[in-house]
């Protein structure tokens, strides 16, 4: 039944492009039609290991089979599922001739070593995921269509200064849990970046240059001391900012460091900060737990000669810390009005 359909569509096609030479037609419907037809029962060829479903056949799942070395990948496949394996590395000819892949799913597995040119003819590739593997350094010559790169949980100490070189169509870039000290390079010039997670890391300044898209920056779990003057206001994006478990103290924070009127959201909890920072009156959720706060200082939220400019702050996290409720001014009240959750 099959092959009789598949003749007529393929007369169609034939009758519709009549100026072609039917010998060549013809032989290209004997190997389309075979192909076709293996396709339909199995998904067409499939290393052992994996799945390659019918119905999805630029899909491979290899993921959770005990695999220690990358399987041979068919040119036709896209989607790449590799992921909670022991594969120790990926070699220059990894790929062969899968050079569609767009996504490719590596993380959860035992990754320390990967060829110079393994990923450089990924022309299309937009997801690599290659979290919690044991790389120490970033592979060399990622492609620049990237579009989410995971790195999270790997070892990697040092970024060479071309790593991210071009990606200008990166928006997701996760670093955390890994061991890098200074981020050393520019990010800039990845300009569609919203996302970057450098927490867990030991960073000891915050990353010098950023991208002005930036929408969510995590430098959770380092150890910085201190934010330069205006470093926040060169991010009109910026809206989540998690800075918990460093070392930040009021001398390393300038007067407006926080003052951001973009901001949604600041984590400062379990750093040494011994008084509020001032912050916008847009900001919604400040997290300021275990810290050395001796004075509930008003100023930071309101102007105290314009209260009817209230704060929108809902959540105020404040316990921990060297004060108590009986510390909060009664005019508290009309400044923090919205405010739903206040911890002290
Ligand atoms: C890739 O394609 C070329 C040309 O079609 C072919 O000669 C080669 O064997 C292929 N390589 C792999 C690994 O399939
Ligand atoms: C991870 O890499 C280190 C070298 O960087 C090596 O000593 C260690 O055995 C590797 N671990 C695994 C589980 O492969
Ligand atoms: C970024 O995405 C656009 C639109 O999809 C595309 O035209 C462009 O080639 C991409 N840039 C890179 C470096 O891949
Ligand atoms: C916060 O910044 C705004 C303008 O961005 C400014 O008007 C205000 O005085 C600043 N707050 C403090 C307490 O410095
Ligand atoms: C409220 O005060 C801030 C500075 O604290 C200022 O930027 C803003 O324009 C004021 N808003 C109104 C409605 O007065």
């Amino acid at each position: 039944m099959r092959l009789i359909a598949l003749l007529l569509v393929g007369l169609l096609k034939f009758t519709l492009a009549t100026n072609r030479d039917p010998f060549i037609w013809l032989s290209s419907l004997h190997n389309r039609g075979y192909a076709s037809l293996q396709a339909d029962n199995t998904g067409g060829e499939c290393p052992e290991e994996c799945d390659c479903p019918p119905t999805f056949p630029m899909a491979m799942y290899c993921d959770n089979r005990n695999m220690n070395k990358m399987p041979y990948i068919p040119s036709r496949m896209k989607y790449v599922y590799l992921q909670h394996n022991q594969i120790t590395t990926v070699p220059n000819n990894a790929f062969g001739n899968a050079t569609n892949i767009v996504w490719l799913m590596l993380h959860e597995n035992l990754i320390s070593s990967v060829g110079k040119q393994a990923f450089a003819k990924l022309a299309n590739l937009n997801r690599l995921y290659l979290n919690n593997n044991n790389l120490t350094e970033v592979p060399s010559n990622l492609p620049r269509s990237l579009q989410d790169l995971r790195l999270n949980h790997n070892k990697i100490n040092k970024l060479q200064p071309n790593a991210f070189e071009g990606m200008a169509n990166l928006t997701v870039l996760l670093l955390h849990h890994n061991g890098l000290q200074d981020i050393g390079v520019g990010l800039k010039s990845l300009k569609s970046l919203t996302l970057l997670d450098v927490s867990r890391n030991q960073l000891k300044k915050v990353p010098d240059s950023l991208p002005e898209m930036l929408h969510q920056l995590y430098l959770d779990s380092n150890s910085i001391e201190a934010v330069p003057a205006n470093y926040f206001s060169q991010f009109t994006n910026l809206q989540y900012v998690r800075f918990s478990h460093n070392e930040l103290t009021n001398k390393g924070i300038p007067q407006n460091a926080f003052n951001n009127s973009g901001l949604v959201e600041l984590d400062l909890s379990f750093n040494k900060l011994e008084s509020i920072p001032v912050v916008s009156t847009s900001l919604q959720h400040l997290y300021l737990q275990a810290n050395h706060i001796k004075e509930f200082t008003l100023g930071s939220f309101c102007s105290v000669v314009d209260v009817m400019n209230f704060s929108k702050l809902r959540v105020l996290r404040l316990e921990g810390n060297e004060i108590s409720a009986g510390d909060m001014p009664s005019e508290a009240a009309l400044c923090l009005r919205l405010a739903s959750d206040i911890a002290v």
